[in-house]
């Protein structure tokens, strides 16, 4: 009699749990990049995102699942009938494969198009100003706002920063971000030793106006536009590597001359769209975003 009773008050006890848990689980709204760009990144970006593009749906942006395929939107704001992605994932047509979406997931899929698709950029904009596009700011007023930015997304996630590093690592960290590579045994030594309470920033004024900071960043733009994924297949258009590698050099050479403005890098960024909109065969697409970007 007592375990039936204990047994029964454990069946009512999980029952409540059930009932409660998807309302203590999304009590909060969800947004885009935090929860929902996850669930399709695992579940649906492998045959819906860049290169593979399947019933011509591309579902990395907002913007591109707003779009949709060949059925039509994949997304629409606050109208789940009207969301071609959500009638596929709630009959579970998609993803087509055995990893289905679980409860949780779909549920986070559900109260964003419900919410009217927010993303973690919309939520913030009102606590959270960043400064106007198109004027200049003051050097210090924008590292300012940047440690504003991070510190607020650190007290979200309930983090504490890290300490400042320290000189040999700060060398290292700066090197391989600015020169692609590690500094000579000299030139760490000097640094070391050098006792100037500015060293930092000036050594990251002086790598920004070395040869090899423009190398490096032509060749982090090279990698971005024609991905070094791109199939290698003559069938397929044959390999990039060539134009790649000229598309890199011409933005280092850019950089060195101080032109990659403003109106180089959006020529480039719309011929990489263009690019992934008319899915061209690799090297033929490489050549046409080197013309385009070189115009
Ligand atoms: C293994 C590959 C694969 C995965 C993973 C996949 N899909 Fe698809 N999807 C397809 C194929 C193939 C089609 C085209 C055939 C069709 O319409 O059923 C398609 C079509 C669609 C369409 C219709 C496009 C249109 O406008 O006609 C939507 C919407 C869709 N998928 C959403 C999703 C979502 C959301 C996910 C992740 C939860 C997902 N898919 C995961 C292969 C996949």
């Amino acid at each position: 009699m007592l375990l039936t009773s204990r047994q029964q008050l454990l069946g009512l006890v999980s029952a409540a749990l059930l009932v409660l848990h998807p309302v203590l689980a999304f009590a909060q709204e969800s947004l885009f990049e935090r929860d929902v760009l996850p669930v399709l990144t695992k579940q649906c970006l492998g045959c819906h995102g860049g290169l593979r593009q399947k019933g011509g749906l591309e579902l990395r942006t907002i913007a591109a699942g707003l779009k949709g395929g060949k059925t039509g939107p994949a997304w629409k704001s606050g109208d789940l009938k009207g969301s071609e992605a959500w009638n596929r994932i709630a009959s579970d047509e998609m993803p087509p494969n055995e990893r289905k979406l679980s409860a949780a997931e779909k549920e986070h899929l559900k109260n964003w198009i419900q919410s009217g698709l927010p993303t973690v950029a919309d939520r913030r904009k009102s606590v959270d100003p960043i400064l106007k596009p198109g004027g200049k700011h003051d050097v210090r007023k924008v590292a300012a706002t940047i440690d504003q930015h991070i510190q607020r997304g650190l007290e979200e996630a309930k983090l504490k920063p890290m300490p400042t590093i320290g000189d040999a690592e700060f060398l290292r960290r700066i090197y391989l971000d600015l020169a692609g590579r590690v500094p000579t045994a000299e030139k760490a030594a000097e640094f070391l030793d050098n006792q100037d309470p500015d060293k930092r920033a000036k050594l990251i004024d002086s790598l920004l106006e070395s040869k090899e900071f423009a190398t490096q960043f032509g060749r982090t733009w090279r990698e971005w536009i024609v991905p070094p994924e791109l199939p290698a297949n003559t069938n397929n258009g044959g390999n990039c590597a060539g134009p790649a590698r000229d598309l890199g050099k011409w933005i280092g050479d850019r950089v060195l001359k101080g032109g990659w403005l403003g109106q180089d890098r959006s020529r480039c960024l719309d011929g990489k769209r263009k690019l992934s909109e008319r899915k061209r065969r690799p090297r033929v697409a490489a050549r046409d975003l080197l013309s385009a970007c070189r115009l």
